[in-house]
């Protein structure tokens, strides 16, 4: 087992099966409001049931599945029965299941009289290494994210049984973002998933990555400067995503190769076709065939990351050296012919 500290608040648990204390030590505690969503309901059960012997009251909320958890009537409804089960503010609410439970508890807990405790039990790999950590919620509206706060769990439990257990496709999705992690933040990381892809090694995966996660957050919670750099990848990624039926995974994975072509044209990075042969290797598409150029380009084009200046994106000079740059349309152009536009 394992354990770090996030932006001096969140204790990250990274060991196999759940601890014998789930929750942070908390004498005013008495409720515990556990939102789940179907796939994830056995292990909040689990939860619950360890939480009730030491004489918590616990009370398991289901919510719909994915993104449909992430809306506000959602929010409304947890909020009516966090009501009717008296979560008070010594009270605690717990996330058990992907990045769309975890970003939906955190912004129900970070709004139920005006902020509660929060414990994360994320159940995929993305969640674990990504959407659990780092204190930023949400729910969609016309855009994704759209309405949040930021509000940081007190603990994140990963559990790395749990995480082996989880299908292929699911492994795929948050290896894409570790793999991201190496390229900024972790070259040995990078390497372990160029040479290894699906079969790297769970439990030194996700304390890499992890920890590379924590790092940005550390020195930059609000998003300011270089947490943005987490980013890498999902501009274009983001604009594939939303102009197809490719999942956030093969998006980045795509996004990341067009991002590295960029970084070769302005500044020269080296490691283009690394990545290439690495996307490969985790099993997700390195071209991106049939898609409509002008709807990736529109869609790309109206990334968050877009100032007076117009639009900026997170570049590699190096692994472990990523930079923000303003780019032009030929650049886009340039990053989208590497996967096959
Ligand atoms: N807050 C952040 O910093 C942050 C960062 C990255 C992503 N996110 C958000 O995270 C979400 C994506 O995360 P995700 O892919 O985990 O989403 P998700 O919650 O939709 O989970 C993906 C799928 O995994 C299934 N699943 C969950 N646990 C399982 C288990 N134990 N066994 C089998 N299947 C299981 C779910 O039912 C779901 O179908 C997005 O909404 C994204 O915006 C947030
Ligand atoms: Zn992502």
């Amino acid at each position: 087992m394992s354990s770090l500290t996030v932006a001096q608040r969140t204790e990250v648990i990274i060991g196999t099966g759940l601890p014998s204390e789930p929750l942070p030590d908390n004498t005013g505690r008495t409720r515990v409001a556990i939102l789940t969503q179907p796939a994830a309901t056995s292990i909040a059960v689990q939860v619950a049931s360890r939480l009730g012997s030491s004489d918590l009251v616990t009370e398991v909320i289901g919510l719909p599945d994915r993104e449909e958890a992430k809306t506000l009537d959602v929010a409304a409804s947890v909020y009516s029965a966090l009501a009717r089960f008296g979560l008070s503010r010594y009270d605690t609410v717990v996330g058990v299941g992907g990045g769309t439970v975890t970003d939906l508890a955190g912004f129900v807990a970070g709004t139920w009289l005006r902020g509660v405790e929060v414990v994360h039990f994320p159940t995929t790999l993305l969640g674990a290494v990504d959407a659990s950590i780092g204190g930023k919620t949400g729910v969609n509206l016309a855009g994704k994210n759209l309405v949040g706060v930021f509000w940081h769990p007190t603990r994140v439990v990963i559990d790395l049984d749990q995480l082996r257990t989880l299908p292929t496709f699911l492994i795929r999705e948050g290896m894409a973002e570790v793999y991201k992690a190496g390229l900024l933040g972790d070259r040995e990381l990078a390497g372990i998933i160029a040479e290894r892809g699906l079969y790297a090694p769970l439990d030194e995966v996700v304390e890499r990555a992890v920890r590379v996660k924590a790092t940005h957050v550390d020195a930059d919670e609000a998003e300011l400067g270089v947490r943005a750099h987490l980013n890498f990848g999902h501009t274009i990624g983001h604009g594939i995503e939303y102009a197809s039926a490719l999942s956030h995974g093969e998006s980045v994975g795509l996004g990341m190769i067009a991002a590295s072509a960029i970084s070769e044209k302005l500044l020269g990075f080296a490691h283009t076709e690394s990545v290439v042969s690495t996307v490969e290797t985790m099993g997700l598409p390195t071209r991106a065939s049939g898609l409509d150029l002008t709807r990736v380009l529109d869609l790309t084009g109206r990334d968050k990351k877009r100032d007076a200046g117009g639009l900026r994106m997170v570049l590699l000079e190096d692994i472990e050296k990523p930079v923000m740059r303003h780019v032009d349309q030929s650049d886009v152009e340039h990053g989208l012919s590497a996967i096959g536009f």
